[in-house]
């Protein structure tokens, strides 16, 4: 269900709210109130409407990995709101370089209590670097995050990533409802492959990111739409700067 204005804290308690603000940069609302980040990437970025660069009242902040466009307004973010980072440990180390406190490195198959959240960090199937000093530096693994909520509501997030055999372990741990899937296919999945993921989580949703930022990205959610019809899938489709309720 979309939502009147463009902030996810208009959903009602007990639901999670969310707005996109284009590529794979989300605000979301947990049912218990927390106000969620995910890799944070505005004043370069495109896809995001001129309104939305500002961001204030983050709680938490996940970064899935250190490449620029999950990266870009991190630490800008995180010292403006002085919201709880949750990332890879070598890259929570490169982000408390350039002054970012309250981090919480961590690695796959660990999970961290914030708030109503238990947040637990996945592999994915990609890379994950960036500039150092005018060096190109390793940021350790690329990954995806399981968010549990005391209401019961399960989301993964899986960042930029290929399709991997150990999406049905994750419907077997997990069990989330609602997947958010990159579609723009080039640098991780495209369409056809973000619905197998679908398929093979057993979700109901799919949020589609990560697709129409730059010519490269090809997928779209009108593709993922024909490939998940057959699987019962719905596509969640938003418009950079938009909020929906999950
Ligand atoms: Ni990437
Ligand atoms: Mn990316």
């Amino acid at each position: 269900m979309r939502l009147p204005s463009d902030s996810p804290g208009e959903a009602p308690a007990g639901s999670i709210g969310v707005t996109w603000l284009g590529h794979a940069t989300f605000l979301m609302k947990s049912p218990g109130g927390t106000r969620i980040m995910f890799d944070p990437w505005l004043t370069g970025n495109p896809s995001c409407p001129e309104k939305s660069k500002k961001v204030s009242g983050v709680d938490l902040m996940l970064i899935t990995h250190g490449h620029g466009d999950h990266t870009g307004d991190a630490v800008a973010v995180a010292r403006s709101s002085g919201a709880t980072v949750l990332a890879a440990y070598e890259l929570t180390g490169w982000l408390e370089r350039q002054g970012v406190k309250n981090t919480r490195g961590m690695n796959i198959g660990g999970t961290e209590r914030f708030k109503d959240l238990r947040v637990t960090q996945v592999q994915a199937f990609h890379s994950s670097s960036n500039e150092e000093n005018g060096q190109q530096v390793y940021l350790g693994p690329a990954t995806g995050f399981i968010l549990r909520c005391d209401s019961g509501d399960t989301v993964y997030f899986a960042g930029d990533t290929g399709l991997f055999g150990d999406m049905k372990m994750l419907r077997e741990r997990y069990a989330p409802s609602i997947a958010f899937l990159p579609i723009g296919d080039r640098f991780t999945m495209g369409p056809e492959d973000a619905a197998i993921a679908g398929e093979w989580l057993g979700v109901k949703r799919i949020v589609p990111m990560h697709y129409g930022t730059f010519p490269e990205l090809t997928g779209t959610p009108a593709q993922l739409r024909e490939f998940c019809r057959p699987r019962g899938i719905d596509v969640v489709e938003l418009r950079p700067g938009e909020a929906a309720i999950l």
